[in-house]
């Protein structure tokens, strides 16, 4: 689409001139003569850009400037403001009203076409930010679930959201503590800044480090300049910090300081940085027992712990469950091009009945699973794969109890392993911690049955 520029000068010559000059840069053109046919022509034309000269009678540019931030907000329309050597205080005047940039005249032409481009590019880019900045506040607005127990967690967050308390978010995997923590930044004062979210159990110590305080050029062998850490890039904004309780015991310490003191040191830094950040912090596990057992630093503790808000496991609160299943069902249905799909009655109450260890990430993935393996639009029972990890209906026994002892062990082992991972959503950290094992032996056990499977 052709970028439609709105030229505004009493100067029939320069007017002409910039719209010969435009036209040849394959720019639509629409002139304006003064002030107050500019301001009718943005109603009528919608331009992408205006060009505007400072110095006209009936109304001035600046004036014009200032009834535009009336009308339409300020960044909808980038302006351009064009001025006589002379009068520079003018064009900063212009700036401060909102004008996106100045040009002096006499105009150079090469100067002229490169603002131009600069100043629209900006705006699309501003344009696609808010757009996906809207998908994305939408897809976390949505809190599904009417219970009692939701509701009262709901609004605990709501009102510790307007505070600037630290906010800790307890419950067990797929209860939706990252999607609270998000909610709460956008209900905070702090939401069109930056959410930033670490994860503390992705990352080894010095890289977490490195990823939260950032490096000074030179602090290490290929630190070739200054880098920026997340806590300053969250600057005004909310730091997530996810899987808290996996964080390491020094690493426990350094950022008790920046919680005491808003400041520290970049890695290899001497000077001190601070930050103006609110944190909001999740786990799954237990911290009050990781205290008790020397894990978690118990002043580390009590500086998150100023507000907790523990979301309930889904078996807790099956009211919600049909709510819940029909959101996923849409969401899915939608993204598939299939709207129309609906449960039928006894997947709904086989829903109802299963346990939901994984709780609502397992609720979302065996929908998500049924729409893609469904043919057609009523999804049954058995297209929910509720027990595909070989749980049992009551009365009978798990197949591998008939095999021959070493086999049923093996595949028992085998059975569980997959079973925790599938519950962990595919993440073999959070597997191994839900079997109590060492992240690095679950790695081993998984490599020894593959190698049983797929023999040389
Ligand atoms: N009340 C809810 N309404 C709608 N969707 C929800 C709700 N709660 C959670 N979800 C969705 O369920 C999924 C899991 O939620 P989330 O990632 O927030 O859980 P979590 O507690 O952080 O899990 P984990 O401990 O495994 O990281 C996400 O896709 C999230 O959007
Ligand atoms: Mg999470």
């Amino acid at each position: 689409m052709k970028a439609k520029i709105l030229i505004v000068d009493d100067d029939p010559d320069i007017a002409t001139m910039l719209e010969d000059r435009l036209q040849a840069s394959d720019y639509g053109t629409v002139i304006a003569r003064d002030g107050v046919e500019a301001l009718e022509l943005i109603e009528q034309e919608t331009p992408h850009l205006m060009l505007l000269d400072l110095d006209m009678p009936r109304l001035t540019g600046l004036e014009v400037l200032k009834r535009l931030q009336k009308v339409r907000p300020a960044d909808d329309l980038p302006v351009i403001v064009m001025t006589a050597h002379a009068s520079i205080d003018a064009a900063v005047e212009a700036m401060k009203a909102g004008a996106y940039d100045f040009l002096t005249k006499p105009l150079d032409k090469d100067h002229l076409l490169i603002v131009i481009a600069k100043a629209i590019e900006r705006d699309s880019l501003k344009r696609q930010v808010a757009c996906l900045k809207s998908e994305v506040d939408g897809r976390y607005a949505s809190i599904v679930g009417m219970s009692a127990k939701i509701r009262t967690v709901m609004e605990s967050a709501q009102r510790a959201a307007k505070s600037d308390a630290s906010v800790l978010l307890l419950g067990e995997s797929g209860t939706g503590k990252e999607l609270f923590a998000r909610s709460i930044h956008q209900w905070s004062l702090r939401q069109n800044l930056p959410l930033v979210v670490i994860n503390c159990v992705a990352l080894t110590e010095t890289l977490l480090e490195n990823e939260l305080f950032g490096h000074e050029r030179g602090a290490f062998t290929g630190a070739d300049r200054l880098q920026k850490g997340k806590l300053e890039m969250a600057e005004g904004g909310t730091i997530f910090l996810d899987e808290i309780g996996d964080m390491s015991f020094p690493l426990q310490a350094k950022l008790l300081r920046v919680l005491q003191d808003r400041e520290f040191h970049r890695v290899g830094g001497t000077r001190l940085v601070s930050v103006n950040i609110r944190i909001i912090a999740a786990t799954n596990k237990n911290l009050q027992q990781a205290v008790k057992a020397g894990q978690f630093r118990e002043d580390l503790f009590f500086r998150l712990n100023v507000i907790s808000l523990t979301l309930p496991p889904l078996r807790e609160r099956p009211d919600d469950l049909p709510a819940l299943a029909k959101f996923f069902l849409n969401r899915h249905a939608r993204e598939a091009k299939r709207p129309g799909m609906m449960f039928s009655l006894a997947a709904m109450e086989a829903m109802s009945r299963y346990p939901w260890p994984g709780n609502i990430r397992e609720l979302e993935n065996v929908v998500a699973r049924a729409v893609v393996l469904n043919q057609s639009d009523t999804i049954e029972t058995d297209m929910l794969s509720l027990d595909a990890m070989g749980r049992t209906m009551p009365g009978e026994l798990p197949p591998h109890l008939s095999l021959p002892y070493h086999e049923s062990l093996e595949a028992h082992s085998r059975y569980i392993i997959e079973r925790a991972i599938e519950e962990a959503g595919g993440n073999q950290s959070k597997a191994a911690d839900r079997l109590k094992l060492q992240r690095t032996y679950l790695a081993r056990l998984l490599k020894q049955q593959k190698e049983k499977e797929e023999p040389e």
